[in-house]
């Protein structure tokens, strides 16, 4: 059906019309069925010269290696890690060690618990995605482990309740892939190889896999245009900065089991975007021995699987080409040369992957600093009545709820992926203490953790203040009425197996009514992994502000005291819609629930979740994508606008006879547009401005996140400009019939910068001629230097 909304929106003078997307997914003749592609594209290496440089090694050594360790190498092995390459002896190659996850790594001791990636994402702030991603391949590096298995692409976030969405940057795919491409950049600058996972499609925790008596998985009916601009979006990112592997999600991908889709595989990623790398199985993920090696799969994990021997007798029977062997192998040993070639450049120093190197310890203090840093600048402050926030040298503060203290988990202290000890689950719910990760492959097991407790009484102690606390009870007393704040901590935990019941619970809603019923200056801080429903409670007057502290890492209490006390000014901004009600997700809410040997899910919303969904439907979010609060104001305005040559030859498709390379089509990263745009602090605190500036693509969701970035700090009354620049792809539809991502030269976009995705400050229509529109920017630009700066 076609579906047709006609809105205006009234922005600085400008009238704009839009009409909701001509493009429905439901008539797709291929929604549901994945198409074969074969052969296997054999790897080139030759999307730049360090991956030809790598190829040139990795080809060298092939020669060397016999059948039997060719065969080897495609399968995991038993060793220190979760996952295991071959080790090659006779030739001096050593195994990699692969481990999770993508915040730090996992089951070691003396390693960090870095933010979670829904934390970093917050920040919307590309350098400190760069440095976390170098930080964690660090300390990858510093154990001897050659393989981080992150960032995480997908889940992107589809399901408000899926279990897994923390371990990603956003449900939107732009700002997902800002963070995939910088921090796969990072991390492998340190020689450390990113595995972006998983690809594709795993969008619920709920019959991710086979179950014995259930039936086979789910499978994540994709149609071809939703695929490119939503889901695979962000990994083409992590691909362009050279993301030397990807993993294969567990779940069906249009009936198709992804680590043996041939389409997904075979056609998207190594066809389409000509990944050089390889691409490896989530663990046991694979089905099928003949099917997933012609599909396209590198390596199997954790083990060799459905190949090993049956792998040598499908190459000596034909079943499986030698050459795809070789391409598996060379794959796999050029991944290793092309990430050490990144870190010799980017001058990182070379550790050996071997278990008797020295230090084994890869905690630092600047890994520390940046681990505060990012805590902070993740944190999203909501609501602040009357600006009570920051603190004013408080002497008397009270402290409530389970969330406040890092507390002993009963089960014990040994790591494991769903036992849980207390570096696992981190207060996963009122039984425990605070909440630094979610729960699952993704978790990390730190070396230490600050609570909030921990950082707030060092705080009061340097003032001789006094701190009364109650972390058990719902409904604490007595009131303490002389106190400066009534700090709550509340979370909610999240976890890789299965899918949130709730985004709230009746306990911790209780206690903020509770207190607010006897105080009147309630701060609640929530720290949570994933999206938290913050109704009714949010509009109760005395609760006086409210703080997303996202899954902060180990440094959670000082990061949080940053906040409080005004050290750092909040400049995080929501990566995801805060619904009022939870039903305002609708259908996707919850994950599908399908008894059947076969489940479905389709996905007939198609481009349309979280705020493309609420922007159509027109439903009013209790904050929507984007929002975040500071101790200051910000102004943002467009200066101006710039065609770049690449947007003036007016080329509907990339040039079909450029090659492609790893990440795409070259064009597709070529820049087409430059939107430079004023940031100017109007208040009277310094503060970091989070412009944020969005397109309406023409039969495209109506407004969609194309650039962003946290500028600062900027003192009270100064401004500074910033350049968004927008590739080709970023202002492109995938067109099914054509296979290519097209621009639409002769139809007007519609572009806007502002605070959030629904507080836009400033807008203007590309087109063409902007002769005009320009000079009006500048003037506007002008008006607020003079008046701010008096220049
Ligand atoms: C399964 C998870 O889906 C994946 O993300 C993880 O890396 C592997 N297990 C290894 O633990």
């Amino acid at each position: 059906m076609w579906l047709t909304i006609v809105f205006v929106v009234l922005l600085h003078g400008y009238c704009y019309s839009y009409t909701a997307p001509s493009y429905t997914n439901e008539t797709d003749p291929y929604l549901g069925l994945s198409p074969p592609v074969y052969p296997a594209p054999q790897a080139k290496g030759s999307s730049n010269q360090h991956w030809a440089d790598a190829y040139s090694k990795a080809r060298q050594l092939l020669s060397e290696l016999t059948f039997e360790e060719k065969v080897n190498l495609t399968g995991g092995h038993v060793g220190r890690c979760v996952g295991n390459t071959a080790a090659v002896p006779r030739l001096g190659w050593e195994p990699m060690c692969l481990s999770d996850g993508p915040s730090g790594v996992r089951d070691f001791e003396f390693a960090s618990g870095f933010p979670a990636g829904i934390h970093l994402g917050a920040t919307f702030d590309k350098n400190l995605m760069y440095r976390y991603g170098k930080a964690v391949g660090e300390e990858y590096r510093d154990l001897g482990l050659k393989i981080a298995l992150g960032p995480m692409g997908g889940p992107l976030g589809r399901i408000a309740r899926g279990g897994r969405n923390w371990e990603g940057f956003s449900n939107d795919p732009y700002l997902s892939g800002a963070a995939m491409g910088r921090v796969t950049k990072g991390m492998q600058e340190t020689g450390t190889i990113a595995v972006a996972k998983h690809w594709l499609g795993n969008e619920q925790e709920e019959r991710r896999r086979a179950e014995l008596g259930k039936g086979e998985a789910i499978s994540s009916n994709i149609d071809d245009r939703t695929l490119h601009e939503l889901y695979a979006f962000a990994f083409m990112d992590a691909l362009r900065e050279g993301a030397a592997a990807v993993m294969c999600s567990y779940q069906r991908l249009n009936n198709s089991y992804a680590c043996q889709n041939s389409k997904l595989i075979n056609g998207v990623l190594k066809e389409e975007l000509g990944f050089e790398g390889m691409i490896m199985s989530d663990w046991n993920a694979v089905y099928a021995g003949v099917a997933s090696a012609n599909a396209g799969l590198d390596l199997n994990m954790p083990d060799a699987g459905w190949w090993g021997g049956n792998l040598t007798d499908a190459v000596n029977n034909g079943s499986v080409d030698a050459a795809r062997l070789d391409d598996m192998v060379v794959r796999h040993l050029a991944a290793a040369f092309y990430v050490d070639l990144q870190a010799q450049k980017a001058g990182s120093i070379h550790r050996p992957r071997s278990q008797d190197q020295t230090p084994l310890v890869a905690v630092t203090t600047e890994h520390d600093a940046l681990i505060r840093e990012i805590g902070a600048a993740g944190t999203v402050l909501v609501k602040n009545k009357g600006d009570f926030l920051p603190l004013k040298n408080p002497r008397f503060l009270t402290i409530y709820g389970y969330d406040a203290e890092s507390r002993p988990n009963p089960w014990g202290n040994n790591p494991g992926i769903f036992g849980g000890g207390p570096e696992e689950n981190w207060a996963w719910n009122t039984y425990n203490g605070t909440l630094i990760t979610g729960g699952g492959s993704g978790s990390t097991t730190p070396a230490y953790v600050i609570s909030p407790f921990h950082a707030i009484v060092e705080r009061m102690a340097a003032v001789q203040g006094t701190v009364r606390w109650n972390f058990i009870s719902d409904n604490p007393g007595p009131p303490y009425p002389d106190a400066d704040a009534c700090l709550v901590f509340i979370n909610a935990y999240a976890s890789e197996k299965f899918d949130r019941v709730s985004l709230t619970d009746e306990f911790s809603d209780r206690l903020i009514n509770n207190l607010a019923a006897n105080f009147t200056n309630v701060v609640v801080i929530v720290h949570s992994a994933g999206i938290r429903v913050v109704d009714p409670w949010i509009e109760n007057p005395n609760v006086t502000a409210v703080l997303f502290a996202g899954v902060p890492g180990q440094q959670a209490g000082n990061s949080i005291a940053d906040i409080l006390w005004g050290d750092v000014n909040p400049s995080g901004r929501l990566p995801y819609t805060v619904a009022k009600n939870e039903s305002d997700y609708g259908e996707l809410l919850n994950s599908t629930v399908s008894e059947g040997p076969f489940p479905q899910d389709n996905f007939t919303e198609g481009l349309y979740i979280d705020y493309r969904a609420f922007d159509r439907d027109n439903i009013e979010p209790r904050f929507e994508f984007g929002f975040g609060l500071s101790y200051t104001t910000f102004e943002y305005w467009i200066q101006n606008l710039m065609s770049e040559p690449a947007w003036t030859d007016h080329r509907e498709y990339p040039n079909a006879s450029r090659p492609v390379v790893q990440g795409g089509h070259p064009d597709l990263w070529d820049p087409v547009l430059s939107v430079r745009v004023g940031v100017g602090n109007t208040g009277t605190r310094a503060g970091y401005g989070v412009p944020q500036l969005y397109v309406s693509i023409p039969n495209a969701p109506k407004m969609q996140l194309r650039g962003f970035d946290r500028v600062g700090p900027l003192q009270p009354g100064f401004m500074r400009y910033e350049t968004f620049y927008l590739t080709r792809r970023d202002l492109s539809i995938w067109d099914v019939e054509a296979q290519s991502w097209k621009l639409q030269n002769s139809q007007d976009y519609y572009i806007a910068v502002g605070a959030s995705s629904r507080d836009l400050h400033d807008g203007t229509v590309f087109r063409p001629s902007m002769a005009d529109q320009v000079l009006d920017k500048k003037q506007k630009s002008q008006a607020f230097v003079e008046a701010r700066t008096g220049l």
